[in-house]
């Protein structure tokens, strides 16, 4: 994968079968309870990725032994709620559900510790944690911002049991870390949470784990919790990670988005008998008229026949999957208002800021405030636009957005950032997803390819993509800005902001009918010393992209079938002889009233292909698993008729149907 960006073409349905990853808040709280726990852990089903990466990096610097032992299984030898490692730095990235919990547990264990992470999670608060250790004695210090990580944690003073308070509206993580850590006192203490308590069933989770791991803790209303005196951590032995809920909904969505009702898009490794809250994601597509199908460990989706709604809901139950709700919003009816979110603001990026910026770049009608989110879809008849998404170094942001390409083409900035909680997501989703088709035709100067390809996408009703015209108007934009073609900068910052439309084959530049412009003999000429500039043509790419839509596209110029589209359906080598080629553009010139040398002429083409095919950038050459198509004895109908057979042999003209949109 391009660590830098990842285009995905605008894509049709889904359907099929994903077994998630496993679930990263399980993983995370599983690993530090085993490291704590009397007796061996043999964890199966672990979550790989970042964010447990930094748990486990820790807790081996901790001195646990944590043993890989084959097909995704991990050894933990606890070690009785007294790590062997006194005095360690820890650096936990921006694993958020690892930093809170270690500071918990490492405040009250007797050590020397200091913790740090990334800079986005030195600004992640930490303050309402803090104070709640200090009122069992905990000896915490700031080292930077008061309330934020970096933390030093030194041996706490011992304090009688009692009661602690915490508040609860800022992020749950800081009672489970309270949970999960107080057995290490040895004391009876009960933890009373103040103001309203966000995100409830991640709380449920923690409890639930820490009863698996042999530590009751007595709920009193719904605000209070005690721990009992003497109470130990004891492995359970073997401890199955179930499938990560939060990751099932992206492709819930898709299903809801896009799979045809009896073709459903079904995710394995959760279901009813799941702990997380996450899975009551489902229940809001379901409000949003979504089909959804449950089982025990299995949950499916498909999209229904009416197609979606928007929705008003209260989020805060299910904080992470309401971020895909955000996006599956731009294919729903009307508006969906995503109420009680202020967590997302001190999550791995201002999640409601960047997400209100990215949906606006799609034509989104978007309104953001302090706590909620409201999304309406572009005004009726408008399709979404395709846009650059930036992720702000936040995997939900990178996977959540990849379902607006039901919508347009996308470009995803920085798609490895899902490594935190899913470094396989792509590819996952790519198993999932059928894309509209592409046919590229590559092939040499005067081969034909302009008037076969305009007349393949007419006869499909496919877009059609003169790539051509896109580095003729780069010349002409450039020329008419006064850049030099050969300022490569220069020039690929005109090509980066063109202002080009492309309607019913005409062509507009800035406003302004350009037709006869770029076709012009100096125009020309600026094409070809513009389009030999690789700044220009990495400027381009995304552009052409962004052709690539519903129901198909037929992409013409030399570069489609092995640089911008090298997985077409389709690709087609076009060609003819020079003397053939020559003996064309001759007419096509008489025909101007332009006066020319047919001899110069077939001279010239053969200089250009040994040019072309020579050029260190994007050389013309027929890929290996294009079809050559040879039209020095055929007339365009044939030529046309030949391309059109193929296409319907490899069944590229079907995904005209089921077209997803509000
Ligand atoms: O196909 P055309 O003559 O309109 O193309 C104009 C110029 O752009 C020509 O010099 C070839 C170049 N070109 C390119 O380098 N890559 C493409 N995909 C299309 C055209």
């Amino acid at each position: 994968m391009n660590m830098n960006f990842l285009d995905l073409p605008q894509l049709l349905s889904a359907s099929g079968s994903v077994a998630l990853p496993g679930s990263k808040s399980i993983s995370n709280r599983a690993l530090l309870l085993a490291a704590l726990a009397e007796g061996v852990t043999e964890i199966h089903g672990l979550l790989a990725s970042d964010d447990t990466a930094r748990m486990l990096d820790a807790l081996r610097a901790l001195g646990v032994a944590c043993a890989e032992s084959g097909q995704g299984r991990l050894r933990v030898e606890g070690c009785a709620g007294r790590f062997p490692v006194r005095q360690a730095a820890l650096f936990l990235g921006n694993a958020g559900t690892a930093f809170r919990s270690l500071t918990a547990v490492l405040a009250l264990s007797g050590g020397d510790y200091v913790l740090s992470g990334v800079p986005r999670m030195h600004e992640r608060p930490i303050g309402d944690l803090v104070d709640a250790l200090r009122q069992l004695g905990a000896d915490v210090d700031y080292l930077e911002k008061d309330g934020f990580p970096p933390l030093r944690l030194k041996p706490a003073q011992g304090r009688a049991g009692g009661t602690v308070e915490v508040r609860g509206d800022v992020s749950s993580q800081f009672l489970t870390g309270l949970l999960m850590a107080l057995p290490l006192t040895g004391r009876e203490i009960t933890v009373e949470v103040a103001g309203d308590l966000i995100s409830r069933p991640y709380v449920e989770m923690t409890l639930g784990l820490m009863a698996r791991f042999g530590i009751r803790v007595e709920t009193r209303g719904r605000q209070s919790f005690s721990v009992p005196a003497a109470a130990a951590y004891v492995s359970p032995g073997v401890f199955v990670v179930e499938g990560d809920a939060s990751s099932a909904s992206y492709f819930l969505a898709a299903g809801a988005i896009a799979a045809r009702p009896g073709a459903p898009l079904r995710v394995e490794g959760v279901g009813r008998r799941s702990i997380q809250g996450d899975v009551r994601f489902a229940d809001a597509l379901a409000q949003m008229g979504a089909t959804i199908e449950i089982g025990d460990d299995w949950m499916s989706a498909c999209r229904p026949p009416e197609g979606l709604r928007g929705i008003a809901l209260d989020c805060n139950h299910i904080p992470d999957a309401a971020m895909t709700l955000a996006v599956t919003a731009l294919f729903a009816r009307g508006e969906t208002r995503l109420t009680n979110i202020a967590s997302w603001r001190v999550k791995e990026t201002d999640r409601i800021a960047a997400m209100a910026r990215e949906l606006g770049k799609l034509g989104a009608r978007v309104e953001a405030g302090r706590d909620f989110l409201a999304i309406a879809p572009p005004e009726a008849g408008q399709a979404l636009r395709s846009a650059i998404i930036d992720t702000y170094d936040d995997h939900r942001m990178a996977m959540c957005f990849s379902l607006a390409a039901f919508g347009a083409p996308l470009r995803i900035n920085d798609p490895a950032c899902t490594s935190k909680t899913f470094p396989a997501y792509f590819e996952c989703l790519e198993g999932l997803v059928a894309a509209a088709p592409v046919i590229a035709i590559d092939g040499p100067t005067a081969s034909g390819k302009g008037t076969v390809s305009a007349r393949v996408a007419k006869a499909l009703g496919f877009h059609y993509l003169d790539s051509g015209a896109l580095y003729r108007l780069t010349a002409l934009a450039a020329r008419e800005a006064g850049v030099d073609w050969a300022d490569e900068a220069g020039v690929a910052a005109v090509a980066a902001r063109l202002d080009a439309v492309f309607d019913d084959g005409r062509v507009w530049l800035n406003g302004k009918e350009a037709d006869d412009a770029i076709r012009h003999e100096s125009i020309s000429s600026g094409a070809s010393k513009v389009a030999a500039l690789p700044q220009v043509r990495a400027a381009l790419l995304f552009r052409q992209r962004a052709f690539h839509c519903a129901p198909g596209l037929v992409g013409d110029g030399r570069d489609m079938a092995s640089v911008v589209f090298p997985r077409a359906g389709l690709k087609i080598f076009l060609t003819a002889s020079a003397e053939i080629r020559a003996e064309r553009r001759y007419k096509q010139l008489i025909g101007k009233g332009m006066p020319v040398n047919i001899e110069s002429l077939v001279q010239d083409l053969r200089e250009r292909d040994a040019r072309d095919a020579a050029r260190s950038v994007a050389p013309l050459q027929q890929q290996p698993d294009a079809v050559l198509l040879d039209t020095t004895f055929m007339g365009i109908e044939e030529a046309v008729a030949f391309v059109l057979d193929l296409v319907r042999d490899r069944g590229l003209a079907a995904g005209r149907t089921g077209v997803p949109g509000a």
